[in-house]
């Protein structure tokens, strides 16, 4: 595998008090060449910051991001500004990541200004060619954001965070605010632009039907820690961390007849505060199956099998079980 991005024991800590919040604890994973790795927790499991992170836009306290061989953590300023050409953003809620006095077309072209790319003339030539390429009419090109839907909106910041032909976007709940029929229309416009022009996204998410949707990989966040990661298929035919087991049960799925079968909560107990991590397993709070190997210590991230990672004290102590059975 071609390798894009690598993450290496990536942390973001923020100061509470005395205390401090982790956000983001020692994260690693790495993500090909036009591959799409879905990232998907609950809230305020971290997604955000270390989708930022790996971009610079927040700061990590520690740990590596290697980006097209290049190490983002040893640039200067100016060499990060240019490094972002090939490294966009897009969000959950487009409005309000646009400029409401700038139109659509100065928005777009808003990269080539920052990187100093072309001139007056070719660079409305290239807004021109993105709106066609995100499906928006040329015509709407001196319209502003606020008379475009949300679904526009999002085709607005794809189109913006295109034009510097970047590798490499974070999508961070791209379609979360949108209606579901919209939300189809823009996964499907994010693969065929990945198909395009090789790109790569790490797409966070809460929702785990959109995940399974446009992933190549997923990994699952819990209080800022990858609890398990692997190729889609194999995550979801076989999940081994009780955590991702619990969310694909939990999953709202839609039936034959159209109507999503009511979420029911698998997972008891109390989500620690992430400012007071609990002793050992992080998840053991909830987990249905804590034994008290879970209080020892944090559990290691291991690969189980090829490519399929997870850290759960219950699965070694399985596996040695199994093992030993086997002899
Ligand atoms: N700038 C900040 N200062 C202090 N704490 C922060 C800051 N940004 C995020 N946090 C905290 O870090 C944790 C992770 O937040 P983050 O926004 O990354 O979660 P998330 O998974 O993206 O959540 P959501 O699904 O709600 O978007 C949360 O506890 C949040 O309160
Ligand atoms: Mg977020």
């Amino acid at each position: 595998m071609s390798e894009l991005l690598v993450v290496k024991n990536l942390k973001k800590y923020f100061p509470r008090g005395k205390k401090s919040l982790k956000a983001v604890d020692n994260v690693s994973f790495t993500l090909g060449r036009g591959q799409i790795l879905g990232l998907v927790g609950e809230s305020g499991s971290g997604k955000s910051t270390l989708g930022r992170s790996i971009l610079r836009l927040i700061e990590p306290d520690s740990g590596e991001i290697h980006f097209s061989g290049v190490d983002l953590r040893k640039l200067n300023r100016e060499e990060l500004r240019r490094m972002r050409r090939d490294m966009q953003i897009i969000f959950q809620d487009p409005l309000a990541s646009l400029n409401p006095q700038m139109s659509i077309g100065e928005a777009i072209a808003d990269p080539l200004h920052i990187h100093n790319i072309g001139n007056k003339e070719n660079r409305r030539k290239k807004v021109l060619e993105m709106l066609d390429i995100v499906g928006i009419g040329r015509n709407f090109i001196d319209s502003f954001p606020y008379e475009f839907s949300g679904g526009q909106q999002q085709r607005v910041g794809l189109a913006r965070a295109l034009i510097s032909n970047p590798k490499f976007i974070v999508c961070d709940e791209p379609v979360s605010a949108l209606d579901v029929s919209i939300q189809a229309q823009i996964i499907a416009l994010l693969l065929e632009l990945r198909e395009k022009f090789g790109l790569s996204y790490l797409f966070i998410s809460h929702d785990l039907s959109v995940v399974r949707f446009i992933s190549d990989f997923v990994a699952v966040l819990y209080l800022g820690r990858i609890v398990e990661m692997g190729p889609k298929e194999e995550i979801f035919a076989n999940p081994l961390h009780p955590y991702t087991r619990a969310m694909i049960m939990t999953a709202p799925r839609i039936p034959r007849d159209g109507n999503p079968k009511k979420k029911y909560d698998v997972l008891q107990g109390e989500i620690p505060s992430p400012v007071d991590l609990p002793q050992g397993c992080r998840f053991k709070t909830r987990c249905p199956v804590y034994s008290s190997i879970c209080d020892s210590c944090d559990p290691e991230f291991i690969e189980h099998r090829d490519g399929h990672w997870a850290a759960c004290h219950n699965i070694v102590a399985e596996q040695k079980v199994m093992a030993t059975a086997v002899r």
